[in-house]
This record gives structure tokens, sequence and C-alpha cells, in this order.
């Protein structure tokens, strides 16, 4: 059972994408297909994600990926424990993986829960022959390779693919709350993983060599631009003009922010205006892709929501 502490909290939030190729630079062990190098920008940025990660010794790690897609609502993983072979379905070559994970099913639960009371479908994953998608595979791997630290997977209803940008996105900022509420009540601490990569046009044909990394760059002026406006935006903590041009990113830059992961944990965390540590940013397959990190507990910021609720609470009982 994961350590908890009196009221839980979120000590951090990080932005951590799940190109496969990734981990097939790093060739850890489980990965069946070798690799000679690659994408090294984004694979030490993560590295650099991983220290702290370490030092700030979570409970339990909670991931939002945009590849477990489940149309009628927001499903958790609700197994204790999940083994199996993940493959890319895009990149069999380069990602079949062999993951074994550990689910906190408490916290899983009470998300559940929590999401249902804001109105939002919701339900727990219990087939426990269920393979896991290679977004949260990835992202997981990347940010804490040891898999010593269990999670909370969430799937993506992707609303806003068929909703509006907006209406969907409204959903994941409940669903954010909700989680919020959940790792609150059960007392954990939590660290937040939204699995986006940012622009996301892609070429269209790998090279021969996967990791030719002399064929490597963005695909589009554009995209990397719209990028760099967003984390610079981002690095000086000015979150409130991201989310206000969160849905002209999405429509221009193709971003896979419009999955709902990047809203999912900005809600969940309050949307601090803090700025954010960027790791590193590199491309894959043409893509943006950017390892940063929002340390809500060096900022002082872990507990404040529980604090304003507690004198809310103690205005109402002396009035
Ligand atoms: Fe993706």
């Amino acid at each position: 059972m994961p350590r908890t502490q009196k009221k839980g909290a979120i000590v951090a939030g990080f932005l951590a994408p799940h190109p496969p190729h990734l981990v097939y630079g790093e060739n850890p062990p489980q990965n069946e297909p070798r690799s000679q190098c690659g994408w090294e920008q984004l694979r030490w940025a993560y590295e650099r994600a991983r220290k702290s990660l370490d030092a700030l010794k979570p409970d339990v790690l909670l991931v939002h990926s945009p590849h477990w897609i489940t149309q009628q609502g927001h499903h958790f993983l609700g197994v204790p424990k999940l083994s199996g072979k993940s493959v890319d379905p895009i990149f069999p070559n380069i990602f079949r993986y062999t993951f074994e994970l550990n689910v906190d099913v408490a916290l899983a639960e009470a998300c559940c829960a929590e999401g249902a009371k804001q109105g939002l479908y919701t339900k727990l994953m219990r087939n426990p022959h269920f393979r896991v998608d290679y977004g949260t595979i990835t992202t997981l791997h990347m940010i804490r390779p040891q898999w010593d630290i269990p999670v909370v997977g969430l799937s993506a209803n992707n609303s806003p693919y068929y909703l509006s940008t907006e209406e969907g996105l409204e959903e994941m900022d409940r669903l954010g709350r909700a989680t919020r509420t959940a790792i609150e009540k059960l007392g954990r601490r939590a660290v937040l993983l939204a699995s986006n990569t940012l622009c996301h046009w892609h070429f269209h044909e790998e090279p021969a060599l996967p990791e030719d990394m002399s064929q490597e760059h963005p695909q589009s002026l554009s995209g990397y631009q719209w990028d760099m406006r967003m984390i610079d935006l981002l690095r000086q903590g000015h979150t409130k003009e991201v989310f206000r041009l969160l849905p002209q990113f999405i429509d221009e830059a193709f971003a896979e922010v419009k999955s709902g992961a990047f809203t999912w944990m900005f809600a969940a965390m309050g949307y601090p205006e803090i700025p954010a540590e960027l790791h590193g940013y590199g491309t894959v397959i043409g893509t943006g892709n950017a390892v940063m990190e929002w340390n809500l507990e060096r900022a002082g910021l872990s507990k404040l929501a529980s604090k304003t609720r507690a004198a809310r609470r103690a205005i109402k009982q002396a009035a």
C-alpha cells in the first residue's frame, strides 16, 4: 500500500509526452526492438525530470493518455496488478514492450466516484487481462523506469473531438477537479502526468532507419513557432494566457493537448500561475514534444486549496 499522510496533495505535475521512439532510443530490456541511439535531447530531458520526481517521493503517479480511448465516458485502471505486452499499432517496428505495473485501486475508485459527482460518466476498468496502451506505458517508463510507484491510469474520452473543443475541455476541467478531491480525501502525495505532444503535425513516412537523426526536424514552421510561444508563456507562469490561446493553438498546430490531459492536469493543480521548468524540447517524426514540470511543493502551493477550504469552513462556522 502507498504511504499516506493526513491530507493528500498534488506535489507536482509534468507534461510528459509519449512518443514510443524515446523508449526505442533508450533500449530498455522490456522493449524488443533494438536501436543505435536517437532523440537524445528528449531522453535527457526525461532524465532531468526523473531526478525531480525521485526527490518528490510521491505515493502515486496519475497518467492521462490519449491512446486509451473510451468513447463512453472516462475510465480508470481498476485492477491491482496488470502485465502483458503493449504494442504501438502505428509503430510496431519500434515498440513491443513487456510491462508490469501496480495500480492504486483505492485512489482509482475515489477518482471514479468523484468524477461521477461532477456529472461525468465514469467507469472502473476491471479486466485483469487488459493490455495497457503505449501512451500510458511510454510516459510511465520515461518518467520512472523502475516501475516502483503505484499508478492510476485515466482514459481519454476524447469528448473535445466530437463536442466542441471548449465543451470537451470543460469536461476535462471537471475531471481534473474530481481527481484533486479524490487525492486530498485519500491522503496521497500525488504526481500528475499529462501525456501529450504539443504541435502534432508529423511526417507520413519514417526513414529507413527510424533513429536516423539527420531526418529529424519540425514538420511545420508555424507549428514550431506555436510551440515556442506556448512554452515561453508557460515558462513565465502566464497560465491564464495559455488557456485563452489553447483552442487556437489546438486548431492551428493540430496540438495533441486537444485530447484533454493538459487541461485535466491544470484543473487538478488549480491553474497555478507559476513558472514551469522546461526540462527539454525535441521533435519526433516532426511533432513537437516538451518535458515540463510544475513543482507545486517547491512553490508552496500543494496545500493551498486545502487551506483555503479550511479557512472558508472556519468562517462559515463562526457566522
Ligand atoms: Fe500520441
